[in-house]
């Protein structure tokens, strides 16, 4: 069975309804999906799944947060993101989206192959928010 590994941050509770909604879509495809908040995860078992999406809200001017997902994110990407095929979600606020157009590069740039563009939610997700993320699911678990 297909193993995707979902690590996301999320201080309000937007983004963790995108991290659930995607594995919900990984699961109706017959994948397993081990949801991990980014505090909590360990880099060499994410590593082990078939593929990993990444969750991470903008946060301070157009960054990831800093104590828990940027310490990951490095991680991962010292450790061999390379040739992993990776998914990036978060939510926003007032922003123009810029957080995740920087994040996409920097995945790219350590090797990373994204399997979709980076899916911004506006806040909360509404209902054609959660079916993007649960396509984005479907869509790395049948990859
Ligand atoms: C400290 C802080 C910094 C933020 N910085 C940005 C930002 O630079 N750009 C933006 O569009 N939204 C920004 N936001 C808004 C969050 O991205 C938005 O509220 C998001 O829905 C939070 O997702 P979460 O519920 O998963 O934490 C910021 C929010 C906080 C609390």
């Amino acid at each position: 069975m297909k193993k995707i590994a979902i690590v996301y941050w999320s201080g309000t509770g937007n983004t963790r309804a995108m991290a659930e909604a995607l594995a919900g879509g990984v699961k109706a495809s017959g994948a397993e999906a081990v949801l991990s908040e980014a505090g909590q995860a360990k880099v060499d078992e994410v590593l082990a799944a078939d593929a990993i999406a990444l969750g991470c809200p903008a946060m301070g001017a157009e960054i990831l947060e800093e104590s828990e997902m940027e310490p990951f994110i490095v991680n991962l990407c010292a450790k061999g993101a390379g040739g992993k095929t990776l998914a990036l979600f978060g939510s926003y606020d007032w922003g123009d989206g810029q957080w995740m157009r920087d994040w996409e590069e920097r995945m790219k740039a350590c090797g990373g192959a994204l399997a979709a563009p980076g899916l911004t939610v506006h806040l909360e997700p509404d209902a054609a928010g959660i079916e993007a993320c649960a396509e984005m699911g479907k869509k790395l678990a049948a990859g």
